[in-house]
């Protein structure tokens, strides 16, 4: 297929890239740079630095068979503080996205959505039918731009699934996480063994857990990549389909801060803080309607396995 990836210079849109180049398709990238990086754009996509409200001029050029939108801003606790800037990337953005997707008649669109739209869920695993309740302005605006896509899949006959992404982590095809301003777990518990940084801060001790500590379900990045390639495949027209994608495990941040002083062998020190502001203590996905719906099946979902892939690219 001819495919448009938003945000494909980012994390996890370079390595979709790579994951659906090697399966066959042709992809053209579309990215501002604003977070992500032109070099990590996998060597065989097409490259087109823009921003999504020139997504029309790219598929103008060419019919494409599909849009895959990573291209957003993904960080719980700045969209606390800065929520309109979420809106109008996240929601506003995907909207002028889906004029030009509509204009052009491109029949699939493939969305990353996010656990953070279920808030504090009351069942674990959380299945897609669990209550949509986010507890912070990100997972609000995914949840607005999931029920845009029904609506559009309804009215319009667009072929839209929404997958769901748990917490990623991992590298693969040596790509790896590299925000200009880290935020993420396992990305900065690698810094301190890195030598980066002295210590990892623990965002709260007192969360009602096992340990005391907010439990994720971590989940390889080359795993998620490839559902969207399967997504692309079980997309079909007027249906919106939604997909959580996660190992089904849960792991506390001390939990794994102790997995990659294992990996690494280095002591990583850690010191209590403060609860971070719109974090849910728990979230662990059900997925089995990825693996029903999809035929997907995580195939790397050991913790210590996604914090070495994460090591061999940065370790020193
Ligand atoms: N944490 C720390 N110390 C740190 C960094 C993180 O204790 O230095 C804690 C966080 O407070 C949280 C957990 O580690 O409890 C995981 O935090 P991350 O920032 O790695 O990931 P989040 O769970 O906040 O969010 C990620 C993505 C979101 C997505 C969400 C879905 O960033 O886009 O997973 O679960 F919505």
């Amino acid at each position: 297929m001819r495919l448009l990836v938003t945000g494909g210079a980012g994390y996890i849109g370079s390595v979709t890239t790579a994951v659906l180049l090697a399966a066959g398709h042709d992809v053209t990238v579309l990215d501002d740079l604003s977070t992500g990086h032109r070099d990590a754009v996998p060597p065989g996509a097409g490259f087109v630095e823009g921003d999504v409200a020139d997504a029309g001029l790219v598929l103008a050029a060419e019919r494409h068979d599909g849009v895959l939108h990573f291209a957003a801003r993904s960080l719980v606790a700045d969209s606390v503080a800065d929520p309109a800037e979420y809106w109008h990337v996240n929601v506003g953005g995907t909207l002028a996205l889906l004029d030009a997707v509509r204009k052009h008649d491109v029949p699939r669109f493939v969305f990353s959505s996010t656990a953070a739209v279920y808030g504090e869920p009351a069942t674990t695993p959380i299945p897609e039918t669990a209550e949509t309740r986010p507890t912070n302005p990100y997972g609000a605006s995914k949840l607005a731009v999931d029920h845009l896509l029904t609506s559009y899949a309804n009215a319009y006959g667009l072929a839209a699934v929404s997958l769901r992404y748990f917490n990623v982590a991992g590298a693969y095809a040596g790509l790896g996480e590299r925000h200009v301003r880290e935020t993420h777990l396992i990305p900065i518990v690698l810094q301190v063994a890195e030598g980066v940084r002295e210590h990892i801060q623990v965002n709260g001790t007192d969360w009602p857990t096992h340990d005391g500590t907010c439990v994720r379900d971590y989940l390889h990045i080359a795993d998620l990549a490839r559902a969207h390639v399967l997504a692309l495949d079980a997309a079909a027209p007027g249906r919106h389909e939604i997909c959580n994608l996660g190992n089904g495990v849960g792991f506390s941040v001390l939990e794994v801060v102790e997995t990659a002083r294992l990996v690494t062998g280095h002591p990583i020190p850690a010191v209590e803080a403060p609860r971070r502001p719109g974090d849910p203590a728990v979230l662990v996905a059900s997925a089995d309607r990825a693996r029903n719906l999809l035929g997907w099946k995580p195939e790397h979902p050991d913790l210590a396995r996604i914090i070495a892939d994460a090591w061999a690219l940065t370790a020193p």
